[in-house]
């Protein structure tokens, strides 16, 4: 039997007769299409498919096997970490180390880029990562999420990479990524080619084809903002949030609906399916918002983009911000391409209405 499990991209999932493509397949499939390719590519992606579904287990397990709460220690931002955000990354750490296709780790939970096999680099490709996004929602069974980014090792770095190796901007990500650890885990990923997701099938451990060529709607209702902070925004930002929350007869959109999960990584996701627009603006403690460029705007903007969507900082699109540092911040405003052209022109003061 065929089951629609998607009908804003249309995918199909079959049961029983065997009838889908494994996340193995495809990425075989898409390697043939890339005439040269020597097959490290591939196996970096599979590699990382792997640390999803061991990250997955722990995440499935975490209430009954001591993983819920703090190490006691503090990351990088200052942030309590967790004990799963911690396993997390040591999980991605070693696959990366393990398969050989990655010469830089970048993490989150790591004060500094990590080099591997630094006397002998044969890794053409940089991975940043945040291995557990939505921390706070770890200890209370709410969706959290894995967000990697790719990039290709720049030629004149071979042989001595350093954290420069790592500070390219978003638009030469040649990959990006992320998994979403829900009411089922699916990992969603582009080679700038279109964005297709996975749903993991815990009964044979494979990731399938459950959403192909993933498309965001022209426009939403969903608006995805820590409202909490709405005293500390810009005017046009306020302004913004009060007219999506304005009754209008003549607009059948208006009020808009609000949903925040704190997880920046299914917020995203729901949005991009649903149609919506994420916001996390910057504010006067922290004039670059909160959200890193590095491993948590730049891969979800090359997704955003490449489902048809728009990502920007409120000054321009997120993925040309020339980074200066691995931990970088940036503001936020991505999702529908139509939605996040209203909130640029509210920022900008073009419109107040
Ligand atoms: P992380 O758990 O990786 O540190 O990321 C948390 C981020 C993001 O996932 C989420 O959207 C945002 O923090 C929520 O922040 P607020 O609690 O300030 O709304
Ligand atoms: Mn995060
Ligand atoms: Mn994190």
């Amino acid at each position: 039997m065929e089951i629609s499990t998607n009908g804003a991209a249309g995918a199909t999932l079959a049961t029983g007769g065997g009838a889908f493509k494994t996340l193995e397949q495809f990425i075989i499939e898409r390697e043939a299409d890339a005439p040269g390719s020597k097959g490290q590519f591939s196996r970096l992606l599979r590699d990382i498919a792997v640390a999803a579904k061991i990250v997955d287990r722990d995440v499935r397990k975490a209430g009954l096997v001591d993983l819920f709460g703090d190490t006691g220690a503090v990351n990088v931002q200052d942030e309590d970490q967790k004990k799963l955000d911690l396993l997390a990354h040591e999980e991605f750490v070693r696959a990366l180390r393990r398969g050989g296709e990655v010469c830089l780790i970048g993490s989150e939970e790591h004060a500094e880029a990590i080099p591997l096999l630094f006397d002998d680099c044969q890794g053409k490709y940089v991975v940043l990562f945040d291995p557990l996004d939505g921390s706070s929602n770890i200890d209370v069974n709410v969706s959290i999420g894995t967000i990697f980014s790719i990039y290709r090792i720049p030629d004149d770095h071979v042989g001595h990479v350093t954290v420069e190796s790592a500070l390219q901007c978003g638009r030469r990500q040649v990959a990006a990524g992320y998994v979403v650890y829900g009411s089922s885990t699916i990992l969603v990923y582009t080679t700038g080619n279109g964005v297709n997701g996975f749903t993991l099938d815990p009964s044979i451990g494979e990731f399938l084809l459950s959403h192909p060529d993933i498309r965001t709607p022209e426009r939403g209702r969903i608006y995805s903002v820590n409202e909490g902070n709405y005293n500390s925004w810009e005017d046009g930002l306020k302004r913004y949030i009060k007219w999506m929350q304005r009754d209008d007869p003549a607009d059948d959109d208006r009020p808009y609906t609000t949903r925040y999960i704190g997880s920046f990584v299914s917020d995203v996701h729901r949005n991009m399916l649903k149609g919506g627009i994420y916001i996390y603006p910057s504010n006067p403690r922290s004039p670059q918002g909160k959200l890193r460029l590095m491993y948590e705007a730049n891969p979800m903007a090359f997704i955003v983009e490449q489902a048809g969507g728009r990502a920007e900082t409120g000054h321009g699109p997120i993925l040309d911000v020339e980074p200066q540092a691995l931990h970088d911040r940036t503001p936020v405003y991505l999702g529908s391409p139509g939605m996040v052209a209203d909130a640029v022109a509210f920022l900008r003061g073009e419109r107040t209405e």
